[in-house]
């Protein structure tokens, strides 16, 4: 078994692309990132797309509204960021308070400037392999991972548990591109899904993207398999100082030994979601220019 190391493939794009940016004509790239309130889990994803766009050089600035906000309120504070010439990227952290349609604020952010790929524009350019668009930047990170990790897609079975706007869809599609580093064979997993232990046995790449801890046990994966694993659940641990543990939605102490490669929680695909935002970010300073 080995372990895939997601900070150090990140750590390797961040430094690509801090060289790409510094050689980049005009003002650097600038990244808007709206936090709506306090919850704990995004003050810390925020943070970190923060301290990555320092690294790289990319401007980055930070909205922070209260929970209280209003839908209206909050579009037309996107609104004046997709009409600001300054700002290249705009990040909404989900999730959002039960009071705002999120999928109507990933909407509302203009499609040039939507570094998450959460936008109609840029799911149906996914869709049609047009380039162009932004990639959801879990699944970006995912395909890297694997690429990086020299584990061949083409012609594989991957099975995708989960299918979320942010990652079981746009990793499916990402996965069924007619593209070398693609062209697997997909099969989708949910929570109404049939016998879900004999099709995640026949992955032979299982990307966990459900969001309950530990769900994938050894009994669902095929010895030799590749798991990545996207899942960060908190976990109650009164021996931690936080009262916490991070945890994946794959049981790793059972089923890592029997994989060949797996992503470890931390450090696994957590890392490469904030490297494919930071290159999405760049690519909108490219193609915005
Ligand atoms: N919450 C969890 N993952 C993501 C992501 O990739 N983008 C945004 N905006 N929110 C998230």
């Amino acid at each position: 078994m080995e372990l895939i190391d997601g900070n150090k493939i990140a750590a390797e794009i961040i430094a690509e692309l801090k060289t790409q940016v510094a050689a980049l004509p005009g003002r650097p790239p600038c990244l808007a990132l709206v936090r709506v309130g306090e919850d704990p889990a995004s003050v810390s994803y925020v943070k970190k797309k923060e301290l990555a766009s320092a690294t790289i050089g990319i401007t980055s600035r930070l909205i922070f509204p209260p929970v209280t906000i209003t839908q209206d309120g909050l579009f037309a504070l996107i609104d004046g960021l997709n009409a600001d010439p300054a700002v290249d990227g705009i990040l909404v952290q989900s999730p959002l308070p039960k009071h705002i349609n999120e999928t109507a604020v990933f909407r509302r952010i203009a499609a040039h400037k939507d570094v998450d790929g959460f936008h109609t524009l840029n799911l149906g350019k996914l869709a049609q392999e047009d380039e162009t668009g932004f990639v959801a930047c879990t699944p970006a990170g995912i395909m890297q991972l694997l690429q990086r990790s020299g584990v061949a897609v083409s012609g594989k079975h991957v099975v995708v548990l989960g299918r979320s706007l942010i990652v079981g869809k746009p990793a499916a599609l990402l996965a069924l591109q007619r593209r070398p580093w693609a062209n697997a064979t997909v099969t989708v997993c949910h929570s109404q899904t049939a016998s879900l232990p004999a099709l995640t046995r026949q992955a032979d790449i299982l990307i966990a993207a459900i969001g309950k801890a530990e769900f994938v046990t050894a009994d669902m994966v095929k010895p030799g398999a590749v798991v990545i694993d996207v899942g960060v659940n908190r976990v109650a641990d009164s021996t931690k100082k936080s009262g916490y543990r991070l945890t994946g939605d794959v049981h790793f102490p059972t089923v890592a030994p029997l994989c060949s490669k797996i992503t470890p929680v931390p450090g696994g695909v957590g890392p490469m979601t904030v490297a494919m935002l930071m290159q999405n970010t760049v690519k909108a300073r490219r193609q915005n220019a």
